[in-house]
């Protein structure tokens, strides 16, 4: 089968085309002709090389050669002790942990952490919101920010989790204030939030005591700068686990405020909350905001757009 490979680290252009072994179902596995993925933040932090990610992608070159965690597509072949699929099925899932392997023309993936997609949904919308939507559905939840009345700040708000955030916060009755630049103001407000900030004009950090919860969702603050803007007793949460986050959180039982600095890996029962964004979908209560699609072959390409911390919404590879 044809894969996007890379047998060393480094920019975007060791990123190629290949002609490697299609992988097979192991019991509990499906397979899964490809139709779409999307580019990640892990994807380009293991092609890269960058230090945080080498235990998971290999200290001297990497482990696996194929990057990718989305996988949308149709079942190929069902492995051993599966019922729940058949071949034909459209579904959508995510690779285990770290280990990539969907951008290629097939990929086995475990069939519990698939769902089906529904008719309304294309196979980029779906490869979209499937670690975007996770990542930011088990963080809104942990945090406690899908609940009726809530004053929820979301910076990065145009971002491919943030799209997915402002939606799922609002959906749930938050009052949602988004952080984005002027050219995405008219994109977050049609996903649902209440107010929205143009950073490029406003500091979204003086604004004082007004909110339950900030999610930092591209990390581009610290608890520090945001804790005036919290009530007594809410919580900043930033998705990069930098030191100064893991300290700022360490110190959380020394303040009388009760406000509260947060940082996690992003993790929970994916089949569940899969479903629960697959339905979303279905209602039309969520939807991917895709900034491309980009062939397999210019995966490279979706790579350095990537970089630039400006993609809006998700960048799909179609296979
Ligand atoms: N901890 C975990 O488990 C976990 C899981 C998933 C992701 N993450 C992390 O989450 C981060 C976000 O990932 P992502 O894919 O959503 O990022 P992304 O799509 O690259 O975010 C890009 C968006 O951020 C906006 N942006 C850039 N600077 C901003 C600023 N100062 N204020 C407000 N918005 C700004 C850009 O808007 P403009 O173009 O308008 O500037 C753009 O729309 C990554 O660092 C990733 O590593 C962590």
């Amino acid at each position: 089968m044809k894969a996007v490979v890379y047998e060393k680290f480094g920019p975007p252009n060791v990123l190629h085309m290949a002609e490697v072994p299609q992988p097979e179902p192991a019991a509990g596995e499906v397979k899964i002709r490809m139709h779409a993925t999307s580019v990640n933040p892990t994807d380009v932090m293991f092609r890269s090389g960058a230090l945080k990610g080498r235990p998971f992608a290999g200290w001297w070159r990497p482990k696996h050669t194929i990057l990718g965690s989305d996988v949308a597509g149709e079942v190929d072949e069902v492995g051993p002790g599966v019922d729940e699929f058949s071949p034909g099925d459209r579904i959508v899932g995510i690779m285990p942990d770290m280990e990539g392997g969907a951008y290629a023309e097939f990929a086995c993936i475990e069939a519990s952490s698939a769902v089906r997609i529904p008719d309304n949904i294309t196979y980029a919308e779906a490869a979209a919101f499937a670690f975007a939507g996770l990542s930011s559905l088990f963080f809104l939840s942990r945090i406690r920010a899908l609940e009726p009345g809530k004053q929820v700040l979301i910076v990065g708000a145009s971002g491919g989790l943030g799209t997915f955030a402002v939606q799922l916060a609002h959906n749930a009755g938050a009052v949602v204030t988004a952080v984005c630049s002027e050219e995405n103001v008219a994109l977050v407000k049609s996903l649902g939030a209440d107010d929205v900030i143009d950073y490029t004009h406003e500091d979204p950090t003086k604004r004082r005591d007004a909110y339950d919860v900030v999610f930092d969702a591209v990390a581009a603050g610290s608890f520090g700068r945001y804790r005036r803007t919290l009530r007594r007793g809410g919580i900043y949460s930033t998705t990069v686990m930098k030191p100064r986050a893991l300290m700022a959180m360490a110190l959380n039982p020394f303040r009388p405020s009760r406000r509260r600095a947060h940082t996690m890996i992003a993790s929970g029962d994916a089949h569940q909350a899969l479903s629960h964004l697959r339905d979303l979908c279905e209602r039309g209560e969520l939807h991917s905001i895709i900034e491309v699609e980009l062939p397999f072959q210019l995966a490279a390409m979706g790579h350095r757009r990537y970089e630039t911390g400006h993609t809006t919404g998700k960048i799909v590879l179609t296979a």
